[in-house]
């Protein structure tokens, strides 16, 4: 086998065999194959997609690059979410805590920001002494003890993913259905978790851009959990617009915990609320209404429980930014449009996010929303409050607004989107 003829297959619209995907990922993992012919089989496959079949056989091999964990010692049903990812998407931060009140079990093993869209870890980084990485052993302890944890993955899991994820990043492949659907499913089925709910997101903000695309995505990753026999259901949901009011690491941990306090911008709510229904129900879990763990506080019971035991000060101020800047509402009417892309690109060039894998986040970095599409806003009035330690970057950040706020006459008629726009299970 050689990686010339494997590449030769899909570019020219062939299909993988068997043998030559076990052979592809096996030799890339191993260094056998070079990343500059990865690059060219993820172009190639990005041209000319894959069969289902071969999406299939793409994750299993990328899943057997590494090892799998098994929760199976643990006395309640494991349930995870997984989003594809957006702006101001803090939701796994209120969700898992709420899950694990509920009665679940949620081994989350989430990522980190590249690019517009904000990462888990880097968000509860901003916690003063909170710690995401964990040994397989520190990760049962914590989901014993507190019910839930959010730990990043270990370097054993999907090794194969790992690499090939971040040559995807610099070699504009990433936007492919079978190497996202194959990328997301080989981690989560490796990861051992026993019911899966798959938020994907459609719009400006996210990888997805229309409900066509985004539906295939789901159901592609929807059967791939299926086969393994973990229960996967998805929910199609907007990013055509932030979630919440803030995007930001320090800033959307603190709207996280007003949603635990029973708070919290109401779209934020209603997703959280959304998801963890399916995660109980995908788990078999029945008995417990989410929406009285956030009344009762059991949910944030289990969220200080959980923080703490990865070290975190639940107590402690979050990290500020040193420097605060407004961007007032350009006219006076109905805010029609806030763009999730402009929003995002805009607290990334704040320091909230990373050009490259390796840079740091500035924990206070990002942009605070006073009013959400629909809202009545006056000109003048603070619309945007940026946040940064680099002031410096202020002119970067609101070049990446440009063409992202649109305010209409007073009176205009106004429909947002609803937040769950689809289910595929
Ligand atoms: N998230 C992943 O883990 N992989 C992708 O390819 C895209 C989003």
């Amino acid at each position: 086998m050689d990686a010339i003829s494997v590449i030769r297959t899909k570019r020219d619209s062939g299909e993988l065999s068997d043998a030559q995907i076990d052979w592809v990922i096996d030799a890339y993992t191993r260094g056998e194959v070079a990343d500059e012919q990865m690059s060219a089989l993820a172009m190639a496959i990005l041209l000319n997609g894959m069969k289902p079949h071969e999406i299939s056989r793409w994750t299993d091999a990328m899943i057997r690059s590494g090892v799998r964990m098994d929760f199976s010692s643990l006395p309640l049903p494991t349930s995870d979410k997984h989003s594809t990812g957006g702006v101001g998407d803090k939701i796994t931060l209120p969700l898992a805590p709420l899950v694990a009140a509920c009665g679940a079990a949620v081994p989350q093993l989430s990522g980190r920001g590249l690019g517009h869209t904000g990462g888990t870890l880097d968000k509860l980084e901003s916690i003063p002494g909170w710690r995401a990485l964990l040994s397989n052993e520190e990760m049962l302890d914590v989901l014993r003890s507190t019910g839930a944890v959010i730990c990043a993955a270990g370097d054993g899991l999907a090794p194969a993913d790992k690499k090939l994820y971040a040559l995807r990043d610099v070699t504009g492949t990433v936007e492919a259905i079978p190497l996202i659907a194959s990328s997301i499913m080989s981690k989560k089925i490796a990861e051992g978790t026993g019911a899966l709910v798959l938020d994907v997101k459609v719009g400006s903000g996210a990888f997805m851009k229309n409900l066509d695309n985004a539906r295939e995505l789901a159901r592609t990753m929807v059967g791939l959990g299926t086969n393994a026999g973990v229960n996967t259901v998805a929910l199609l949901t907007d990013m055509s617009t932030p979630l919440g009011l803030t995007a930001g690491n320090a800033l959307e941990v603190r709207e996280s915990i007003e949603v635990l306090a029973g708070g919290g911008p109401a779209d934020v709510v209603e997703l959280t609320l959304a998801l963890a229904r399916e995660m109980l129900a995908a788990a078999g879990v029945h008995g417990k209404d989410p929406a009285d763990a956030l009344r009762d506080g059991s949910a944030m019971d289990h969220w200080r429980r959980m923080i703490a035991a990865q070290g975190g000060d639940v107590d402690a101020p979050l990290p500020v930014a040193r420097e605060q800047h407004v961007i007032p509402a350009p006219a006076s009417g109905v805010l029609t449009g806030l763009d999730a892309y402009a929003v995002g690109v805009c607290a990334w060039r704040l320091g909230a996010g990373r050009a490259r894998k390796e840079d740091p986040v500035q924990a206070g970095a990002g942009v605070e929303m006073h009013a959400k599409p629909g809202d009545t806003v006056v000109a003048g009035q603070p619309l945007l409050t940026l946040h940064t330690d680099t002031p410096e970057r202020y002119d970067y950040a609101i070049e990446a607004l440009t063409g992202g706020i649109e305010v209409s006459p007073a009176g205009t008629a106004f429909t947002p989107n609803p937040i769950v726009l689809d289910r595929i299970a």
